[in-house]
């Protein structure tokens, strides 16, 4: 799908070139905290709720469309907030080349795209490869979110993530209809409103687990592939 692209000048807004250049993204807030990352923030009403909620963190917010980072950003600023920034990057990407290893509390995927025909359900973000890379950025016990409001997808990734030795559920199954305390998404409030349940997955990256070799992230539907060891 074609972009027509805004220029974005808010002060929450990271241009990926900035954040290349400055290795550190931690570093982009103004007060050194924890950081968690949403990714296909939207319009950015999931994270405004959570970041107001929690001032003592800091959000990195990511969608791959100009407007939904251009939004994202205008909520962000109304809101006074300054612990949180967007980027306009693909997650991959992101997680692979601007975020260190071990450097997450937290990921929040909600409603990523379900892909719902059978022949393109291996464009979907979340699958065995993201959650080697999703391991690898997440702090030892960083937990790790996903919400949709499509089954075949909710379902398949709470037993995804029940099969990785990464991963300790913190729910009793591995998908529930309602998590406490969890901020409600656009997507999620309009399937909400139609009475169709939303799959909440919540799980911790385990301390007492070791990848057997770092991720690697090939070139896939909308990732951008960067040669091993060129960045
Ligand atoms: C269906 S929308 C859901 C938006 C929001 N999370 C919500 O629940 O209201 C999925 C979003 O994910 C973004 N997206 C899809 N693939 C992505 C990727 N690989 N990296 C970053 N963002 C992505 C899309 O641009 C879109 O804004």
């Amino acid at each position: 799908m074609s972009q027509t692209m805004r220029l974005i000048t808010s002060p929450s807004f990271i241009p990926e070139a900035k954040a290349l250049k400055a290795k550190c993204l931690a570093a982009l807030f103004p007060s050194e905290q924890p950081l968690s990352l949403e990714i296909g923030c939207g319009i950015g009403d999931f994270i405004v709720q959570l970041a107001l909620r929690h001032p003592e963190r800091n959000f990195l917010a990511t969608d791959i469309f100009n407007q939904g980072c251009l939004k994202t950003c205008s909520r962000v600023d109304e809101a006074g907030l300054s612990n949180v920034r967007v980027m306009r990057s693909e997650a991959r990407f992101l997680m692979t080349h601007l975020l260190g290893p071990e450097s997450l509390q937290a990921i929040y995927i909600n409603c990523p795209d379900p892909w719902p025909k059978k022949r393109h359900r291996k464009r979907r973000l979340v699958n065995h490869e993201f959650l080697q890379l999703a391991f690898h950025t997440l702090q030892p016990d960083g937990e790790f979110h996903f919400s949709t409001d499509f089954v075949d997808y909710g379902v398949s990734v709470g037993e995804m993530l029940e099969a990785e030795p990464g991963f300790a559920n913190l729910q009793r199954t591995p998908h529930s209809h309602e998590l406490k305390d969890y901020p409600i998404s656009k997507y999620m409030r309009r399937f909400l409103e139609l009475g169709q349940p939303i799959y909440y997955c919540h799980f911790r990256r385990r301390a007492d687990y070791q990848l057997e070799r770092p991720p690697a992230i090939r070139r896939g539907f909308r990732s951008r592939w960067v040669k091993p060891g060129s960045s």
